[in-house]
C-alpha cells in the first residue's frame, strides 16, 4: 500500500472544534458519579419513601415527614426515634467508596423536640461491619440547624454505609444528609469526583454537550430537564425520576434519579473549567420519541421559547440582567461565553420541524450570535435521516446533529460517508456516536479494540472532511461499573477507581494530535481485492449466546476460527488469513453470521462450521 501525500495543495482547514466530549446523566455518571456525594437521597425527596435508607434493627422508628421543613424548597425530612439499639443505614449509591485517610466533610440539617437536647451517632460502618469512623452530636432545640464536621476512614472500603443511631426516647428531625470528600475537583465544597473530571480533561474537548441525551426529552414532559429547575442553592433544586430509571431503559435502574446537585450552572462552570465551549441542549416542546412521544402543542410553545432565550442570559447576560444576576449570585460574574444552543435531543418527523422552526425563529432574531444546533434523528442512514436533511437545508440550520450507533464495520466503510456530503448545506455534528460490538444498545456490548479501531478509522474520514463536519462526541461518556443501562461507554468507574477505555485512547489522539490542515491523499493498493465472503446460520431458535463456542474449520480439517460467546466479535488473524465480522447478530441476537477471508487461496474452500451449545445437544456443521 502506498500513500501519496499532496503537499503543494492548499487542503483544508481542519475544526479546531473537532473532538469534544458529550455528557448525559445515564449510567450513574451524575448522581453516584461526577457528583461527589456520597449519600443518596440524602433530601429524602425521592418519592419512593426512604429510598436508599433502611433501617437496621428494631429499635428506631424512621419516617418521612413534611411538617415544618427546613426549606420550602425540600418539603421532605426523616423523624427518627431512637427505641433502643437500632440503626438507620444509607447504602450510598451501590455502597460508599471510602479511601483510607481521606478527609470527608459529614453535614446534615437537624433539630430535636422544643427544650431537648439529643445524642446522634453516626458510624461509617465498612462491608464487612467494622466501624471506620464514628463521630457524635448533640441536637439541641426545635429550630433547623446545620451541623458539620470532618470524619476519614480507617481503611479504604468500596461498599461502606453510613449508620444514625440515637438512644431511647430521643426524637430528632435530619434533612440534607451528606457525606461528601474534602478534595473534589478544583476542591468547591459538594462538588465534582476528581478523578473522573480529571479523565475528562485529559481528553481536552474543544466543546462539552450537556446534559443529554435522552434525559433532556424525558420520557414523559413533565420528567423532561428542565434547567431552571436545576440552579439556585442546592436545597430548592427539584428532584426527579431519571429516564434511565423507567422499562425504556435497556437495563433499568429502579433507584435512578437526578438530584440536580449537579445543573445547569456546574456543567457551565465544568465547560469553563476544562477549556471547553458549552453546548447546553434544551427541550423542544417534544418527550422522548422512543418513549411516549408527547408534544407540546405548538400554540403552547411559547414558554419552552422563553426559557431558550432565559437561558442564553443566564450564561452571557450582564449582572444586571435577570439570569445574568442570578447567575452572579452563584459565584460568577463573567459570562460563560455561550456561542451554541441545541434545540432538541435526537428528534425526528414533521413535530420537530414545525418546532425547530418556531424557536430558530426566535432565537435567531433576538440572538443572532449563537449557533443552533438542530437534529437529523436516531441511527444512520434510514428513513428519518433522508427526511430530516432536506427540511434542515431548508430551514437554513447552521449546524445539523447526526446520532450513529453501529457495528463495527459500519464505521469502517462509513469513513467515506462525508466525502459527497453538499458543502453548501449546514455542518453536520457527529454527536454521538460509538461501535457496537454486538448490536445497538445491547447490554451485552463490550469495549472491545475492533470497536475502537473502527471509531479511529471513521475518524479520519472526519477529519478529512472536517469543511463540513465541525464537530464530533462519543457517547455515552461514564457508565458506574454496577450501575450501567447502556454500553459500550468510554469512561468507565466504580466507587473508587476509574479508566479509560480503548475507545478513550482514540478520542485523546484525534484530540490531542488534531492537524491544522488536511491535505489531499490518495491511497495506491496493490493487494488482489478481498474475495466474497461465507455464510452461516445459527439457527432461527439459537441464540449465539447459547452457545459455548463456534468454530470454522477448513476442509483439510485447521480450525480458522473461533469464538467464544464472551469475545464473539474477535477477530482471529493467522498468517495470510483472517475473518472478519464473524457473528452479526440481529435485533434478536439471531440469524446469520458472516465469514471474510482476506487470502483468496480460501475461495470456494469448503468450510465445516461448528457450533457446540452449552447445554444439550453437541453441535451442528455447515
Ligand atoms: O447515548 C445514549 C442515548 O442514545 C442518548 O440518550 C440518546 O440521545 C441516544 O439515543
Amino acid at each position: 500500500v502506498t500513500v501519496h501525500v499532496d503537499c503543494d495543495q492548499p487542503g483544508h482547514a481542519i475544526s479546531p472544534r473537532l473532538v469534544g466530549a458529550f455528557f448525559e446523566d445515564i449510567n450513574f455518571g451524575g448522581d453516584g458519579g461526577l457528583n461527589a456525594e456520597l449519600i443518596k437521597n440524602g433530601s429524602f425527596e425521592v418519592p419512593r419513601a426512604m429510598l436508599g435508607w433502611r433501617r437496621l434493627g428494631e429499635g428506631l422508628s424512621a419516617a418521612v415527614e413534611h411538617e415544618a421543613p427546613f426549606s420550602a424548597g425540600n418539603p421532605s425530612f426523616i423523624r427518627l426515634r431512637g427505641d433502643g439499639s437500632g440503626a438507620l443505614a444509607n447504602e450510598g449509591f451501590r455502597g460508599i467508596g471510602v479511601h483510607q485517610s481521606e478527609s470527608l466533610r459529614l453535614a446534615f440539617w437537624g433539630r430535636a423536640e422544643a427544650g431537648k437536647t439529643v445524642p446522634l451517632a453516626v458510624r461509617l460502618v465498612g462491608e464487612s461491619g467494622e466501624a471506620l469512623a464514628t463521630k457524635s452530636f448533640e441536637l439541641a432545640g426545635s429550630s433547623w440547624r446545620l451541623y458539620e464536621t470532618e470524619i476519614a476512614a480507617s481503611q479504604t472500603d468500596k461498599r461502606a454505609r453510613l449508620e444514625l443511631s440515637l438512644p431511647k426516647g430521643g426524637t430528632i428531625d435530619l434533612d440534607l444528609v451528606s457525606l461528601c470528600p474534602v478534595a473534589t475537583w478544583r476542591d468547591r465544597p459538594h462538588g465534582l469526583r476528581r478523578d473522573l473530571v480529571q479523565l475528562l480533561a485529559d481528553l481536552k474537548p474543544a466543546f462539552f454537550r450537556f446534559p443529554g441525551g435522552c434525559i433532556v426529552e424525558g420520557s414523559q414532559l413533565k420528567y423532561r430537564y428542565d434547567w431552571k429547575t436545576t440552579i439556585g442553592p442546592r436545597e430548592t433544586r427539584r428532584l426527579i425520576v431519571n429516564r434511565w430509571n423507567t422499562e425504556f431503559a435497556h437495563r433499568p435502574a429502579p433507584d435512578y434519579y437526578q438530584s440536580f446537585a449537579l445543573g445547569f450552572f456546574e456543567y457551565f462552570q465544568l465547560a469553563d473549567d476544562i477549556g471547553a465551549e458549552p453546548l447546553p441542549i434544551i427541550n423542544c416542546g417534544m418527550a422522548c420519541q422512543f418513549n411516549t412521544g408527547e408534544l407540546v402543542p405548538l400554540e403552547e410553545l411559547q414558554p419552552y421559547i422563553q426559557d431558550a432565550l432565559d437561558l442564553i442570559e443566564f450564561a452571557n447576560g450582564p449582572v444586571t440582567s435577570e439570569w445574568g444576576a442570578t447567575r452572579a449570585a452563584m459565584g460568577r460574574t463573567e459570562p460563560f461565553n455561550l456561542r451554541m444552543l441545541g434545540v432538541g435531543n435526537e428528534q425526528w418527523g414533521p413535530e420537530y420541524f414545525e418546532r425547530y422552526e418556531r424557536f430558530a425563529e426566535a432565537l435567531q432574531r433576538e440572538h443572532p450570535e449563537i449557533e443552533l444546533v438542530s437534529t437529523s434523528g436516531p441511527f444512520p442512514s434510514g428513513e428519518r435521516f433522508d427526511y430530516a436533511w432536506p427540511q434542515l437545508r431548508k430551514l437554513k440550520a447552521p449546524i445539523v446533529d447526526e446520532h450513529c450507533y453501529a457495528m463495527p464495520d459500519w464505521f469502517l466503510r462509513e469513513a467515506h460517508r462525508y466525502d459527497d456530503y453538499d458543502r453548501n448545506g449546514p455542518e453536520v455534528f457527529m454527536g454521538e456516536y460509538a461501535a457496537q460490538s454486538i448490536q445497538i444498545a445491547s447490554p451485552r456490548n463490550r469495549n472491545t479494540l475492533r470497536c475502537a479501531i473502527a471509531e479511529a478509522a471513521f475518524l479520519t474520514g472526519i477529519e478529512r472532511n472536517s469543511d463540513i463536519v465541525t464537530m464530533s462526541a462519543y457517547a455515552p461518556l461514564f457508565a458506574h461499573e454496577e450501575a450501567w443501562q447502556w454500553r459500550p461507554d468510554l469512561i468507565w468507574f466504580d466507587n473508587l477507581k476509574s479508566y479509560g477505555t480503548p475507545s478513550y485512547y482514540v478520542q485523546q489522539a484525534f484530540s490531542l494530535h488534531r492537524g491544522d490542515t488536511a491535505l489531499p491523499v490518495a491511497v495506491e493498493d496493490a493487494r488482489p481485492p478481498l474475495p466474497p465472503g461465507g455464510r452461516f446460520g445459527l439457527g432461527t431458535h439459537e441464540t449465539i449466546a447459547e452457545f459455548r463456542e463456534v468454530s470454522v474449520t477448513s476442509s483439510d480439517g485447521a480450525e480458522v476460527w473461533s469464538a467464544t460467546p464472551e469475545v464473539h466479535d474477535l477477530i482471529v488473524q493467522d498468517g495470510e488469513w483472517r475473518v472478519s465480522d464473524a457473528v452479526i447478530a440481529n435485533q434478536n441476537d439471531r440469524g446469520s453470521s458472516r465469514v471474510l477471508f482476506g487470502d483468496p487461496d480460501w475461495s470456494g474452500a469448503t468450510l465445516r462450521v461448528q457450533a457446540r451449545k452449552l447445554k444439550g445437544r453437541e453441535g451442528f456443521t455447515i
